[in-house]
């Protein structure tokens, strides 16, 4: 897919250069940013529980600072757990170093800080490096966890993390997927090594199949032809098979490690429950095969909060590699998988999804006034799918 954006980058400059009026070359220098230099948005001015989110018609206006950076008109959100633990505080040391690496700020400088990592909406605004996108086109992404969230009416994004919007889906669906698309891209793909050519017939084992990244994970996995048993309480039997699980083990009538290995073994394992399941998970791997565990519940971001930045990263590469020997010598690969927002991956997904092969799970939807309640919902547990907010509305199909 890179090939592809440098193919439109190729095609986008030649037209460019054909094109631009004089006129035109001013529109690339100016900016939205002379009209308006606020917006409104809900923000977080520390971190705690609900009652810290408030809402604002006063939050800045987002700012193009990089060429490579486009400005998002927001028409849709989506919510996740990750945005329930960063507004309590959770990654706090490790993103406030990557907003400012040198740490020259001081500290609390990330508030007013704006939540919410998925976004469908509308370019409004391009740099002037890019090309592979115009004003007005529709997109979605998954928006780095160190950058200012989608709960605005805009966002800044770099052009690279940003991917056109599936035409089959109206911007609230489309804001259901990035987030847990990239993180269960991430985690299977560039982690565990899966891709369309090499997943027929694998036996892959997810683990809380029923939430926002199982529901993604099982209907890719599917698409590429892999067998998928999936953990869910029971009541998310029939929706994960709905997804096309192709078995599934309750987790509340019992410990399910039990039922789980008196099946054939697996390939590989996605671990999105976390806790105790390291204990017995890995040993339903084939060994000496290449089967991997992949987890997405890893303590790296806990430790630097609780032990800094260097500690805490010393710490988190010592229990990885502690725990990948102990593995890899009884013949399976241990590894930590993480969310990772990409345009490129986001390309392919549309793929998927204008081909009917994945659907936007979403299990509930709120307006823009109602953000508070979107994170008691997202807070509570127990999705089946995804929270989203519809953010503005005008031109498009909320
Ligand atoms: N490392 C990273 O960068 C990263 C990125 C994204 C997510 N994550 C983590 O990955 C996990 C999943 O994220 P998500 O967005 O999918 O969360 P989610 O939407 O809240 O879904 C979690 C699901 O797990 C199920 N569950 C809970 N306990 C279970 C158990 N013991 N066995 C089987 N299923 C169980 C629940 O389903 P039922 O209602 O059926 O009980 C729930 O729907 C979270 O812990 C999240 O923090 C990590």
């Amino acid at each position: 897919m890179c090939s592809v954006r440098h193919l439109v980058h190729s095609r986008w400059s030649c037209y460019l250069n054909k094109s631009l009026s004089v006129s035109s070359q001013a529109r690339l220098f100016s900016t939205s940013r002379m009209c308006r230099t606020v917006m409104p948005a809900w923000v977080i001015d520390k971190y705690g529980s609900n009652d810290v989110l408030r809402f604002t018609k006063n939050a800045s206006f987002p700012i193009i600072d990089f060429p490579n950076e486009v400005i998002v008109k927001v028409f849709a959100a989506g919510l996740n757990p990750l945005d329930v633990s960063m507004r309590g505080g959770y990654g706090a040391a490790t993103l406030s170093m990557k907003r400012d690496p040198v740490n020259i700020k001081r500290s609390g400088s990330e508030f007013p800080l704006i939540l919410g990592r998925d976004v469908s909406g509308v370019i409004m605004e391009c740099g002037l490096d890019v090309k592979y996108f115009r004003e007005r086109d529709e997109v979605w992404a998954a928006i780095p966890p160190w950058k200012q969230g989608s709960l605005a009416e805009f966002v800044v994004l770099s052009a690279n993390e940003v991917s056109h919007k599936p035409k089959s889906l109206n911007h609230t669906q489309a804001a259901a997927i990035p987030y847990v698309a990239t993180t269960a891209w991430s985690a299977l793909v560039n982690t565990g090594g899966l891709s369309k050519d090499n997943c027929a017939n694998k036996r892959i084992l997810i683990l809380g199949g029923s939430g926002g990244v199982g529901t993604f994970a099982i209907q890719m996995l599917k698409a590429w032809g892999a067998h998928v048993t999936v953990t869910c309480s029971q009541n998310a039997e029939q929706f994960v098979k709905g997804l096309g699980a192709d078995h599934v083990v309750d987790y509340t009538s019992g410990p399910v490690e039990e039922p789980l290995s008196a099946l054939e073994k697996f390939d590989l394992i996605l671990d999105n429950v976390g806790g105790d399941t390291e204990r017995w998970a890995l040993n339903l791997l084939k060994p000496w095969s290449g089967a991997k565990y992949v987890t997405l519940v890893t303590p790296f971001l806990q430790n630097t909060d609780m032990l800094g930045i260097a500690d805490g990263m010393m710490q988190s590469a010592a229990t990885m590699a502690t725990k990948a020997l102990k593995h890899l010598i009884k013949g399976v690969h241990y590894r930590w998988g993480f969310y990772a927002p990409s345009g490129p991956a986001l390309d392919e997904i549309r793929e998927m999804v204008d081909a009917g092969q994945i659907q936007a799970v979403v299990d509930e939807t709120f307006n823009f006034s109602q953000v508070p309640q979107a994170f008691e919902k997202v807070e509570k547990g127990h999705a089946r799918g995804k929270t989203v907010v519809q953010i503005s509305k005008g031109g498009d199909d909320l």
